[in-house]
């Protein structure tokens, strides 16, 4: 018996990385999924790893950066499976690499688009839904990056300081609705995103291992596993938290 039997759960960027372990975890979990992304080739090997494991799962295209996209997502996932109780905010994107000053404005503003109005968009659209079945669990995916600053990374930093902020609103708005709000922060983890980066780069690999007091990088199923815990009942009293999952990367 699953933790989250009966229930319904979306991911967002589930096509690749830490959202495609979740997604696969909550299927583990007995849920059943809507894997959403822009990539609809990634999505549907998520939506076969799951049906191959015995899950439930299906695919839905969605660019979180568009109003339009993130309504018609949250709609479809009602449409397919009656109702919404777990939500992964979680689709990202790698980007900037250089100081404030020369940062390009388009840059900015996808970064923000994605990251930041994203995530607002979809629990913006997310909790009606689960209002209307009397609650539900979100998770936002925020970063270390939410925590600390990074030369170079403006946008990033900003979106995800920025998502912590919205996810504190959230769980102050609707916690005693039903809804249960919260973030996790990844340290590195070894996810498509990360791989391009250290693919030519032996010396950012081992620098990045350097920078994990645990002594490596992390797998997406480690930040997936926080994810699904922060959705289900055993973290009843959790609300509003902004959670490391980072092997020790904030603490120094
Ligand atoms: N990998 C890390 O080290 C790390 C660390 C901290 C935080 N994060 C965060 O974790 C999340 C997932 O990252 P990942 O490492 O799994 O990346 P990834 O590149 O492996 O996967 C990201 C997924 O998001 C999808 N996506 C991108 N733009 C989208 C859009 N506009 N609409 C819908 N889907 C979109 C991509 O197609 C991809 O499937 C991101 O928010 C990222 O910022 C990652």
């Amino acid at each position: 018996m699953g933790t989250l039997n009966g229930k319904v759960a979306l991911v967002t960027g589930a096509a690749a990385g830490i959202g495609r372990s979740s997604a696969r975890l909550f299927a583990r979990e007995g849920a059943q999924v809507v894997v959403a992304d822009i990539d609809a080739d990634g999505g549907a090997e998520t939506v076969r790893l799951i049906s191959d494991a015995g899950g439930e799962a299906s695919f839905v295209r969605a660019d979180v950066s568009s109003r339009d996209d993130v309504a018609d997502m949250v709609r479809a996932a009602v449409d397919k499976y009656g109702a919404l109780d777990c939500a992964h905010n979680n689709a990202g994107i790698a980007g900037g690499g250089y100081p404030l000053a020369e940062f390009h404005d388009e840059d900015w503003d996808r970064a923000i688009g994605i990251m930041l109005t994203g995530v607002y968009q979809c629990m913006k659209h997310e909790i009606p839904v689960m209002l209307e079945r009397g609650g539900g669990a979100i998770v936002n995916t925020a970063s270390g990056a939410g925590l600390i600053g990074f030369p170079g990374q403006a946008a990033y930093v900003a979106s995800k300081h920025g998502v912590i902020g919205l996810t504190k609103v959230a769980a102050l708005d609707y916690g005693a609705r039903g809804i249960r709000v919260n973030a996790v922060c990844p340290g590195t983890v070894r996810t498509p995103m990360v791989d391009t980066a250290v693919s030519n780069d032996p010396a950012l690999a081992a620098h990045l291992v350097s920078l994990h007091p645990i002594g490596r990088i992390g797998k997406p199923d480690e930040v997936a596993e926080a994810v699904v815990w922060l959705c289900t009942d055993a973290s009843s009293f959790v609300l509003g938290a902004a959670l490391p999952v980072d092997g020790g990367y904030v603490l120094p």
